[in-house]
């Protein structure tokens, strides 16, 4: 039994290569190195450089590496970038996605899970997003992961393929610092940047409808994120048929004056941040319930924000050595 990981280069996708190795489960990575990084990957693992565009590449990839299930993780990720280049997006995403549906049915393999995102339900109105809350996505980037779910649901009644949607919250942390994000795209390495700077870190908004002000967000360290992925890829494996959907947060939001004060706590930087306005599309608050896989699989985060950010901080001192305090 092999595991194909696309985008097994990237971020998250090494974190899920190292878990599942770590869990004895062979994998082959399959990545167009666009964002990934192939030296993040374990010497034993195969690593092939390609597109799930390229229909001919992937089918030689699950035959040759006789692949059975396939954890999909390539994708772009940027809510702002969707918003300027829609049509790359939905080119990456979608198109890319059913390419690669494609290849999957026509080999044979038995399970597929998908890496969604919690950009799905857009805004909710709710004080913990079950995987039941309306999804109402706000960016072309949120409308690709849930088409890219109806895709996958859609092949999985029609040929029998296993299929799960993990729906990812906020994810933060490394397992160890030479896995760390390289991207400053989110809250963290964004403020981990500006202290490194000397400048002030930015609130986006302190006149949320929120106890002190500021958004609030489910954070889930990616070591939790990418156990996740094990147990959902195995139960996939003795569940023919399954069609699955989970959110995956800690159940547990933290809001961006909270996030600051950990993040000075940890770094030893004393910087009082600035608030600026809103940041235009962000929703006030989205938690998670992550009750459904709890109680379908047994599985619940154990790192606590603290752990996510004393980790990612290693990881930013490793790229960054002059934002380390004596
Ligand atoms: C978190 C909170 C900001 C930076 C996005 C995508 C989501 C997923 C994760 C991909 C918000 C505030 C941030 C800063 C701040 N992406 N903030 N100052 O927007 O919740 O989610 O990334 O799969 O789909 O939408 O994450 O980390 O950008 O922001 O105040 O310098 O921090 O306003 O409240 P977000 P984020």
């Amino acid at each position: 039994m092999t595991w194909l990981i696309t985008g097994g280069a990237g971020y998250i996708g090494a974190h899920v290569v190292r878990a599942m190795a770590e869990a004895g489960e062979r994998t082959v990575v399959y990545d167009d190195l666009s964002t990934g990084i192939a030296a993040r990957l374990p010497e034993d693992v195969p690593l092939v450089e390609g597109s799930t565009l390229d229909a001919e590449r992937v089918a030689r990839v699950l035959a040759g590496h006789e692949v059975t299930g396939v954890v999909h993780l390539a994708a772009k990720k940027q809510v702002g970038e969707s918003v300027e280049l829609p049509l790359h997006y939905y080119r990456q995403n979608v198109e890319g996605l059913r390419v690669l549906l494609e290849a999957v049915t026509d080999a044979g393999v038995a399970s597929f899970l998908f890496s969604s995102s919690a950009a799905v339900y857009g805004m909710p109105d709710v004080e913990l997003v079950t995987e039941e809350t309306p999804c109402v996505p706000m960016s072309p980037y949120g409308e690709t992961k849930l088409a890219g779910e109806w895709l996958v649901r859609a092949t999985g009644r029609a040929t029998g393929l296993a299929t799960a949607s993990l729906r990812y919250f906020n994810v933060a942390g490394a397992a160890s610092p030479e896995l760390a994000d390289t991207g400053v795209f989110n809250l963290v390495p964004m403020v981990f940047e500006k202290l490194t700077e000397g400048a002030a870190p930015r609130i986006f908004g302190d006149d949320y409808p929120t106890p002190d002000g500021t958004g609030i967000r489910d954070y889930i360290h990616v070591a939790d994120l990418a156990d996740a992925h094990v147990a959902v890829a195995r139960a996939l494996r003795s569940a023919p048929g399954a069609d699955l959907t989970f959110n995956i947060g800690r159940g547990e939001g933290v809001s961006v004056r909270e996030m600051m004060d950990q993040i000075n706590a940890v770094t030893g930087y004393d910087r009082a941040p600035t608030v600026t306005p809103r940041r235009p599309g962000d929703p006030p608050c989205v938690v998670a319930s992550a009750d459904r896989i709890a109680t379908e699989l047994g599985w619940k985060a154990r790192h606590d924000v603290h752990d996510m950010i004393s980790s990612a901080w290693e990881g930013w001192v490793r790229l960054h050595p002059e934002a380390a305090r004596a």
